[in-house]
């Protein structure tokens, strides 16, 4: 059965050329995903189409309203069953990772609530079971970051892309960045493809390769690697000064 994702925006219209190309536009075409769009602005609850209004309290900036959102939201989860994982897209949410992709791709619904201005009555958070940030910054709205979502969770579905092995081999399937990758020719401007990969030895690429990511993450992403190095409850050899 078909992941069946829902987004609810003020701009429907941003995600028409995400949908249709690469990965996610065939996993849609493929019926592995049914992603369906709410307009939160169709839900306004005044004659003027509104869905925002000035903070209370004062202070800059419009503050988009419970009644439009709760409306939109209990219409989509209406829509269908189950009634679907509420995720808010915002700056304070859980950051999202690889292993939380993975989980939300378990999910059999999903709907993503994507905020604007200068963000949301707080009373709207009853609605959400998760809030979720795509990193430390802070977009002009939470569209961008439901692709993010979308993406990361649609490529883990089998079928999704071609061969499932290289959703295993990838950056972050165990908590590394991946090793370097060559295609010919053999030698551009000067710079040569490391000898053992021309060799045809699996055993030897395999472990040149293991070893190339831990380096990599080493290097670029000591956060990574020292929770990489806890989780398998191994010394870091390098620290030591000793060959693995
Ligand atoms: N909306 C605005 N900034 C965001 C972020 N960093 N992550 C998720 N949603 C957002």
């Amino acid at each position: 059965m078909a992941l069946r994702i829902d987004i609810v925006t003020l701009f429907v219209e941003m995600f028409d050329g995400f949908l249709s190309a690469g990965v996610v536009g065939r996993a849609n075409q493929r019926h592995l995903i049914e992603v369906h769009r709410t307009n939160i602005r169709d839900f306004s609850t005044n004659k003027y189409g509104s869905v925002d209004d000035a903070p209370f309290g004062g202070g800059v900036g419009m503050v988009l309203q419970c009644g439009p959102v709760y409306a939109a939201v209990e219409h989509v989860q209406g829509l269908a069953s189950p009634r679907g994982h509420l995720v808010l897209l915002s700056p304070q949410g859980q950051p999202l990772t690889q292993a939380l992709a993975v989980e939300l791709a378990a999910m059999p619904r999903l709907v993503l609530l994507a905020g604007h201005y200068e963000g949301f009555d707080e009373r709207i958070r009853p609605l959400v079971d998760r809030e979720v940030s795509i990193g430390d910054f802070v977009l002009s709205g939470g569209e961008v970051a439901a692709m993010v979502v979308i993406d990361a969770v649609t490529r883990l579905l089998p079928g999704a892309i071609g061969k499932e092995e290289s959703v295993e081999e990838e950056s972050f399937s165990d908590g590394l960045l991946e090793y370097p990758q060559y295609t010919r020719p053999r030698e551009f401007r000067g710079l040569s493809v490391p000898e053992i990969l021309l060799n045809g030895d699996h055993e030897k690429i395999r472990l040149w390769r293991a070893e190339q990511a831990k380096e990599r993450t080493r290097q670029r992403r000591p956060d990574l690697w020292a929770a990489y190095v806890k989780r398998h409850n191994d010394k870091d050899p390098r620290d030591a000064g000793e060959t693995p």
